[in-house]
């Protein structure tokens, strides 16, 4: 059971970015707490950020290739990428995507998703905990898929 979890622009920075609205809990604080998670409900976890999309387009990519799962914080790509849904459109296994901040809470233009549009569950305004939160859901989502 194979899970990738990626993250799109500017979320190297999470924990100095705009704390108020993220938390003071860093990318690697996230990487920690999903790799002790992954290891109870006996994932294999693939966690990677960039800044751009290429990448993320490439490892969506991967994870098609791999049977995987995605858990998916597209960041601002999320209101932006058609190209991103396209690439998940690609992809057959589980979606969950993640953000940290309640979006529909703030400015309309975070209000729409392209992403939300492939997606198989969304989870906002859950701070960092959404992460786990959407692992959990992967794996059950993998488990009944394989039934
Ligand atoms: C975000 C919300 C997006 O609107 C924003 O562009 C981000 C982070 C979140 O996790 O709350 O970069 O996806």
């Amino acid at each position: 059971r194979l899970v990738y979890v990626l993250n799109g622009p500017n979320l190297n920075l999470l924990g100095k970015r705009q704390p108020h609205i993220y938390g003071h809990e860093t990318l690697a604080d996230v990487e920690r707490d999903c790799r002790k998670l992954a290891e109870e409900l006996k994932l294999e976890l693939r966690f990677h950020q960039s800044n751009r999309e290429y990448e993320l387009i490439d490892w969506i990519h991967e994870a098609r290739e791999d049977g995987a799962g995605i858990v998916i914080n597209p960041a601002a790509f999320t209101h932006t990428s058609v190209a991103l849904l396209d690439a998940l459109n690609t992809f057959e296994g589980p979606v969950i995507e993640c953000h940290i901040s309640q979006v529909h809470k703030r400015e309309a233009f975070r209000h729409h998703s392209y992403v939300s549009m492939r997606s198989d569950g969304v989870i906002a305004g859950f701070g960092t905990q959404g992460y786990q939160l959407g692992l959990r859901r992967i794996a059950k989502l993998i488990d009944d898929a394989a039934k």
